[in-house]
This record gives structure tokens, sequence and C-alpha cells, in this order.
């Protein structure tokens, strides 16, 4: 008889903690579903550009195309064809009207100028690819790719 009531003490025990658990959850649940004193994880501090919605899908596909490029230009160094890929670091890496129209459009100072840095590095990996030197292309795309990861580290749509 003790040890009956003993066992349903216990369950009953067991049952009221997990009753207050599942309360516990509903109110965590509730509180993020409301946004109640609930911080983003990560706080994004970037420079916003304020990009007009046609701008910003102009902006993206241009960014994925230097993506494609960048993509292109390592394939082209693996099969040992450094011509091509200084064509290619050239003609989409590189400094030209089309890229320095779309740096000026965006219309922040500090962008421009970091476009600029980027586009001049693209001109300098192409010259490098020229000279078929395996380490220094190496060496030159990183110094682009540099550029591509501050630029993101400074800035967003
Ligand atoms: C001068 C600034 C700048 C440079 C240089 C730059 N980017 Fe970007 N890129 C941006 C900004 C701003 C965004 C938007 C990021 C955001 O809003 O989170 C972006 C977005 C992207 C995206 C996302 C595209 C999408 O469709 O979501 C890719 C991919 C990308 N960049 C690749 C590159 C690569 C690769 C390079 C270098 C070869 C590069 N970018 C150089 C500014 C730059």
């Amino acid at each position: 008889m003790i040890k009956r009531s003993l066992i349903m003490f216990f369950l009953m025990a067991v049952s009221t903690s997990a009753l207050s658990d599942e309360t516990q959850h509903e109110s965590m649940h509730h509180k993020m579903k409301h946004g109640m004193n609930m911080k983003p994880l990560v706080e994004d501090n970037r420079i916003s550009l304020n990009l007009s919605p046609k701008m910003k899908q102009h902006q993206l596909a241009n960014m994925r195309a230097h993506l494609d490029a960048v993509r292109q230009t390592i394939l082209l160094m693996a099969e040992n064809d450094f011509n091509s890929a200084s064509d290619v670091a050239s003609k989409q890496l590189g400094m030209n009207k089309r890229m320095m129209k779309m740096c000026h459009r965006i219309g922040n100072e500090t962008f421009k100028t970091m476009g600029m840095t980027f586009h001049e590095s693209g001109d300098e990996l192409a010259k490098t690819l020229k000279t078929g030197d395996l380490q220094a292309s190496l060496r030159a795309l990183n110094t682009t790719m540099t550029s591509c990861v501050g630029c993101h580290a400074t800035f967003r749509q």
C-alpha cells in the first residue's frame, strides 16, 4: 500500500513537471512569435546603399556574374589556359565603361572607390595571368577576392 502511493506520487510529480515544461515552452513560443524582447541574433551594421528595387536586381545580377567570372578564371588556370583566363579577368573583372557606369550609379563615394580598386585589381589579375605564372596569378586572384570580401563587409543593399 505504501509502495503504491509512492508510485502514484512519483507519477504525479513527473506529469506536473512535464506540464509546466510545456507551459514554459508555450510562453516562449508566444514571445518568439510576437517578437517580445527578441533581438536579432546577428546585427547587420553594414552601410545600406538604399538602392531602388530595379537597381537591386541589376546589382545582384552583376555580382553573380562576378562570381561566375572568378569560377571561370580558376577553371581556365587549372586547364593551363592562361590566355583565356586573362581574357575573362580583363572583360569581366577589369575596369571598363560598363563597370564604371554601374559603380557610379550606386552613388556612394566609398563604394565607388572600393569598386574602382576592385576593377583595377581585375586588370592587374589579367596582366599577371598573361605571364602564365600560376603562383603569382593565384596571389593576384587573392588580391581581387580581398576586394570582394572588403566591400561585402562594408555594404549591403
Ligand atoms: C564595391 C563593392 C563590392 C565589390 C567589390 C563586390 N561586391 Fe558583391 N555585393 C556587394 C553588395 C553591396 C552586395 C549585396 C549584399 C547584401 O545586401 O547583403 C553584393 C552581393 C553579392 C552576391 C550575392 C548575389 C545575389 O544574387 O544574392 C554575390 C554572389 C557577390 N556579391 C559576389 C561578388 C564577388 C565574387 C566579388 C568579387 C569578385 C564581389 N561580389 C565584389 C558589393 C560588392
